[in-house]
């Protein structure tokens, strides 16, 4: 939520700042700016609309001056997106500048404050009062003002400040939101997101809460709050630059689907040693693992309709009772969870703040907090007590598809190492499951080969406005997902429905021409979900159905078919996922939408 950078060197700060800032804009694109030290003064630029705007206003950057200077892409939280709510705010006599991202909780106490001692303020948004704080407490020394501002904050951030009184300084503030800061030769660079800085540096040091550095041309100092110096180790990136780029393809969604036979083996293979699963990261013992009597699944969005995968997945293979919680709704309802009861939460970002404090919460009442997490080094990933990496590589467009499906790998990894543990999964079915997810990958690929039929069916049904996705089960927990990448990107009604529970109610919106599409890859419901189709297809439906190849009699009973390679029940979300990702992004590339950056929504979700 919110993207931040910083340059300072002894080139033009300008053009880095907007190429980083575009590596950055999946994490909000309603308004963007840039403020530069032009030597004399602080000179911002900033505007409502996506980067380009920023770009068209400032001759891509050609037209302001400086070789110091911060940026910001913006998802709007406090005050609608405009031209004066965008970043960066400066303080009533233009010395300071900020750029934050996260959220000032006691803003208008602050705000109230600060008005009552005769400042004035432009903006509706919380940051103001950060650039205007320093200008009220400075006392020539700004790194002690920026440490005794920070005294006055509650709530969570990251910042980049610059003053016009000193050129030669960007001051960078973590507690909760991400920052990282790139090191170079005789330049340093800010960023939220390493994407922003890899064409210029590979390492970097990621902040830790309440961590300030002090950016210079020639070094980097790090301390904290008491001013002392905190010794950090440089991190070196090792991602192929490629990975954050579009390669070619015009979407990033697009490359991200076809990554995924890829994104899928390099998350299961090397744990799979002699037809063995292992999960060395987890430090839990099988005898620690026997004792949890429950399982409770903590995330957000896709992540937690992979939460609705995996309670099948374990109920069926572990045999233990397994919720899956929205984050959100868990914090806030006094759930019962204690030592006896396993954590398992779910993030791509690793930074979802509703995410990450459920599983402190989770914590707090003595659970075990295992992690699945893609961005490696992120809050949710340092702070759980065990983390499983989903090794997908950076995910830039707003809606998910290689990480959803990663993290369904690490389900069923799960799923096998600890039904061996448990004596749930026998020696045979032991090597059947491994086996059958060693062999998804190239299944995979069989399904993307598959993409003109689906790009067909997405010329034909484009126009609807309702859709249902139904299913049973496993499918149920998959429409779920099919049914958000649907209305997340192309902007068109759908709701996802269990196949049995349609009749109770809902089924009064289905009418001529509704488009339902019906999952029914789970096996033993076959002829459950097949009588659910004909209840919508009398009534007027127009039926779009995805099966396995060996179920050629569903032709019949649905106007289109999408056919999936057979694969052990429990692993076909994976499989069947892949046709809805991709419908939905033909859809909504027929429908003109902006794919990679859905109105509305950003990435990285880090405000409740
Ligand atoms: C946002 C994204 C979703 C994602 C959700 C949870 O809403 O648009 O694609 O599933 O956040 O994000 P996380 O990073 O915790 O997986």
């Amino acid at each position: 939520m919110c993207g931040i950078v910083g340059y300072i060197g002894y080139e033009q700060a300008a053009p880095f700042l907007l190429s980083g800032l575009e590596k950055l804009e999946y994490r909000g694109y309603d308004s963007a700016g840039i403020c530069l030290n032009d030597g004399k003064e602080l000179i911002v630029k900033k505007t409502k609309g996506k980067l380009l705007e920023l770009k068209k206003l400032t001759n891509n950057g050609a037209d302001i001056n400086g070789t110091v200077g911060i940026g910001h892409t913006r998802w709007a939280t406090h005050g609608e997106p405009s031209d004066v709510n965008a970043h960066p705010h400066l303080s009533d006599s233009c010395r300071f500048a900020v750029v934050h991202n996260g959220i000032i909780e006691n803003y208008l106490q602050l705000k109230d404050y600060l008005i009552s001692k005769g400042m004035t303020f432009r903006s509706k948004t919380d940051t103001e009062v950060i650039a205007q704080l320093i200008e009220f407490y400075y006392d020539g020394d700004l790194v002690d003002t920026v440490i005794k501002v920070l005294g006055k904050l509650d709530g969570s951030y990251a910042l980049g400040v610059i003053s016009r009184d000193c050129p030669d300084e960007i001051i960078a503030v973590r507690k909760e939101s991400p920052l990282i800061i790139g090191l170079g030769e005789n330049e340093n660079y800010i960023a939220s997101d390493v994407p922003a800085i890899l064409a210029k540096t590979r390492n970097i040091y990621r902040l830790e809460n309440n961590e300030i550095a002090i950016l210079r041309r020639d070094g980097v100092k790090i301390i904290n709050t008491d001013r002392e110096d905190v010794v950090k180790k440089i991190e070196t990136i090792n991602w192929d630059i490629d990975a954050a780029e579009k390669g070619g393809y015009e979407h990033f969604m697009f490359k991200e689907i076809m990554e995924q036979p890829k994104a899928i083996h390099d998350t299961v293979a090397p744990r799979i040693k002699n037809g063995r699963v292992v999960l060395d990261e987890i430090n839990l013992t099988p005898e620690q693992f026997k004792g949890f009597n429950k399982i409770n699944i903590l995330a957000c969005g896709s992540a937690y309709h992979v939460g609705v995968v995996a309670k099948y997945v374990f109920e069926k293979y572990l045999r233990i009772p397994v919720e899956a919680d929205l984050a959100s709704e868990f914090r806030y309802r006094d759930p019962i969870v204690n030592e006896k009861t396993l954590t398992i939460v779910i993030s791509q970002s690793g930074e979802t703040a509703d995410t990450k404090e459920a599983m402190k919460e989770a914590k707090r009442r003595g659970s075990h907090v295992i992690s699945i997490v893609n961005v490696v080094g992120s809050a949710i990933a340092c702070e759980s007590d065990d983390v499983i990496y989903t090794w997908a590589g950076p995910e830039i467009a707003v809606a998910t598809t290689k990480a959803y499906s990663t993290q369904l790998a690490v389900v069923y990894l799960m799923a096998i190492y600890f039904g061996d543990i448990l004596g749930t999964v026998k020696k045979d079915q032991y090597d059947e499951l491994v086996s059958e997810l060693l062999s998804l990958p190239e299944k995979i690929k069989t399904v993307l080969a598959n993409e003109e039929k689906v790009q067909y069916l997405a010329s034909k049904l484009f126009n609807c406005m309702d859709v249902f996705f139904i299913g049973r089960n496993i499918d149920y927990a998959l429409s779920l997902e099919g049914s958000l990448k649907l209305k997340e990107i192309s902007y068109i009604h759908s709701e996802a429905y269990a196949a049995g529970e349609l009749k109770h109610g809902t089924i009064s919106l289905i009418e001529d021409g509704t488009l339902v599409i019906a999952l029914a890859t789970h096996e033993p419901l076959i002829a459950k979900t097949i009588s659910n189709m004909e209840e919508v297809r009398t009534r007027g439906a127009n039926v779009l159905c995805l099966a396995c190849e060996d179920h050629k009699e569903i032709e019949s009973v649905a106007q289109n078919t999408i056919f999936i390679p057979k694969c052990c029940d429990m692993m076909l979300p994976s499989l069947a996922v892949v046709p809805l990702q991709l419908f939905a992004y033909y859809v909504a590339s027929l429908k003109g939408c902006d794919i990679d950056k859905p109105r509305n929504l950003a990435k990285s979700v880090t405000v409740e």
